[in-house]
């Protein structure tokens, strides 16, 4: 509906002014290289496909996403000691940054290390006054995410403790309320995670839920796998159960059709 004051409309032109007069001003547009799947990803139009959705996300972890050592290096470790290729992306990580910039946490917990990939990118966001606590119940996987998070020059703000989440969320009651929680282990303790969360956060805390989607099998009715069970579980808790309040977002890219929830603590 326009509103048909005298002299409304003759705003926008000045508005439209305004705003090329703020845009960055022309001159040759860096691009990142495409990645090769893109060139024979649209054979017949932009469908939607593994190849065109990795061609997507490798354009844009490229162009968004500056390169960096550190991780790359936390990678190779991982890779070099076989652990599953299950990390976070790039893209994903950096929103796992942004959110604990945004929300000014600066106390982060961590259920599932692996390498600690994630924990680097939530390490750096952080900052030096901040802390994060990770829980990685291997041992051999430790040492590999301990050994990254040292070359990563991360590790005076990072602990890592070494158990299941079921027998270390325990003994971190009591101590100074968590700013912000990031549940990526086990799907099958999903529920049990959450009910940490909010027993080791405050009113405010994020919580972010890696992996809800699982290949579009959380609407499979007639499931047998645990892992897709147990994040139904935590999705459903995550709608009832009034101390949260929560949103998720699918994702398609260089893993897959996945997802990730978001929630705040009430
Ligand atoms: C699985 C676990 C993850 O945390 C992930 O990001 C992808 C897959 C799994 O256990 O299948
Ligand atoms: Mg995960």
């Amino acid at each position: 509906m326009v509103h048909t004051e005298p002299g409304r409309l003759s705003l926008l032109p000045t508005f439209a002014a305004i705003t090329r007069a703020s845009m960055v001003p022309p001159g040759p547009i860096a691009t990142a290289p495409l990645d090769p799947r893109a060139a024979t990803a649209f054979p017949g139009g932009v469908n939607l496909t593994p190849d065109t959705t990795a061609a997507a996300d490798a354009y844009l972890t490229d162009t968004l996403i500056a390169p960096d050592e550190a991780l790359q290096n936390a990678l190779a470790a991982q890779r070099g000691a076989d652990l599953p290729d299950i990390e976070v992306t790039a893209l994903s990580g950096k929103l796992l940054n942004l959110l604990i910039r945004m929300s000014g946490a600066k106390r982060v917990l961590e259920i599932g290390t692996l390498g600690a990939y994630s924990t680097i990118w939530m390490a750096r966001a952080v900052g030096d006054d901040g802390h994060v606590t990770t829980i990685e119940a291997e041992p051999d996987i430790a040492k590999v995410a301990q050994q990254n998070l040292n070359n990563a020059g991360v590790a005076e703000r990072v602990e890592i403790k070494i158990g299941r989440g079921e027998h270390v969320l325990p003994t971190l009651v009591g101590a100074e309320p968590y700013d912000f929680v990031f549940i990526d282990a086990d799907k099958e303790s999903n529920t049990l995670y959450l009910d940490y969360a909010v027993k080791l956060g405050r009113s405010g805390t994020v919580v972010v839920v890696d992996n809800i989607g699982r290949e579009g099998e959380i609407v499979r009715p007639d499931t047998t796998d645990p892992k897709v069970q147990g994040t139904r579980a935590g999705l459903e808790m995550l709608g009832r159960d009034p101390r949260f309040d929560a949103t998720a977002f699918q994702t398609v890219g260089s893993k897959g059709w996945d997802g990730t929830a978001i929630a705040v603590i009430v």
